[in-house]
């Protein structure tokens, strides 16, 4: 009986499970591998990477290849889509309205471009003969915060592309050899202009949104491809369209490779007695930095792991590194200055060493004795 018993049990449990799952529809958080949290940027991060992987083209071995897809395109759509995932949360997929099954492909295209064919190089083995249009560098300029913490920047295209017209057109023109008897044992070779008849387009211009990706510590010069967005050609296929990254000067912050570079400058005490400062890092996090030693001009400090991540692998970052200049005073102090400082500093090495600067002749009188 006890064993009949947990018999039923268990089918109810399955049962219920079963139902629970059809009305929750597809977890999208799950499929895209993110958490209920998760920022727009991450939700595009994380699609990106995983439409990369599960496309069918890369899996074709895979009978659910189609199904994974097209969940992953699904989950985007929503979870992109500010008022869509409001409506998710509240209500799971049941609650979406209907009609929210967009095209997957215009999403994929505006991550990579209009071909779904684009891994492993497969460009280059296609017919050779394919006339195509020119590819397209555009510039695109970063700043360093982008650099730091990585983003997304949302580029509109405005692209011709072919479309069908009425009547027909040469096309494929070529030139072409031929050959002609004129007589006996003479014969003669002209060049003459051959022609195909097509279908008749004409190029309309179509608005499309790009999703640039700004992988965290891209470096300047480096390309992001986005296939088939070049310029149209009227008989074959069109080039690509690239992004080449141009970093923008940081008023702050200077980059050398993984290395961020700033300068900070103190106070001719600060120098002398020690300091305690943040400095507001790209992110906003603050750097804390304590000196209890006396800082010399030029002095440079390492703050390792706080330069920018390596674009190989984010979890590597480089060093920032702080150099220090020390502000002297620009009016000789007078006297009664001079005794304040005596009260404040009266004791230690520190204290020594502000009275010789104090007497000293001139700023760079001052300055010899501190760099030793
Ligand atoms: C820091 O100062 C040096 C010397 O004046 C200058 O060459 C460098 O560009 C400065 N770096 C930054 C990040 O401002």
């Amino acid at each position: 009986m006890a064993h009949k018993g947990m018999n039923l049990c268990n089918v109810c449990c399955l049962l219920l499970y079963m139902i629970s799952a059809v009305l929750a529809g597809r977890d999208f958080y799950k499929i895209l591998g993110v958490t209920k949290s998760a920022s727009i940027r991450d939700i595009k991060k994380a699609y990106r990477k995983l439409a990369l992987q599960l496309h069918p083209d890369r899996n074709p071995d895979d009978p659910k290849a189609q199904d994974k897809f097209a969940d992953l395109g699904a989950a985007y759509e929503v979870l992109s889509d500010e008022e869509k995932r409001k409506q998710y949360d509240a209500y799971g997929e049941d609650g979406l309205k209907e009609g929210h099954h967009g095209s997957h492909n215009d999403i994929f295209s505006s991550f990579f471009g209009d071909f779904g064919f684009m891994f492993g190089g497969n460009r280059q083995q296609q017919d050779r003969n394919i006339p195509r249009g020119n590819d397209i560098v555009l510039d695109l300029e970063v700043t360093l915060e982008e650099v730091y913490s990585g983003n997304f920047v949302e580029v509109v295209r405005n692209k011709p592309v072919a479309k069908e017209a009425p009547g027909k057109r040469k096309c494929n023109c070529r030139q072409e050899m031929r050959t002609t008897q004129l007589g006996p044992g003479r014969f003669q070779m002209t060049q003459e202009m051959v022609c195909d008849e097509c279908p008749n387009v004409k190029l309309v211009n179509e608005e499309r949104t790009l999703e640039v990706e700004i992988e965290q510590g891209v470096r300047d010069e480096m390309e992001y491809p986005f296939i088939g967005e070049g310029e149209p050609h009227i008989d074959g296929e069109p080039g690509d369209l690239r992004f080449r990254i141009k970093v923008l000067k940081h008023p702050v912050f200077e980059r050398r490779g993984d290395d961020l570079y700033t300068n900070v400058t103190i106070s001719l005490v600060e120098a002398l007695v020690g300091f305690e400062m943040d400095i507001v890092h790209l992110d906003g996090h603050k750097v804390h930095i304590v000196r209890d030693k006396v800082t010399k001009p030029s002095a440079r400090m390492w703050k390792k792991g706080e330069g920018l991540p390596n674009f190989d692998n984010i979890n590597i970052r480089g060093s920032l590194i702080i150099t220090f200049d020390v502000e002297f005073p620009q009016t000789q102090l007078d006297d009664q200055q001079k005794d304040g400082e005596n009260e404040v500093h009266t004791e230690g090495s520190v204290y020594l060493n502000a009275q010789i600067l104090l007497q000293g002749d001139t700023v760079g009188g001052c300055s010899s004795v501190i760099r030793k």
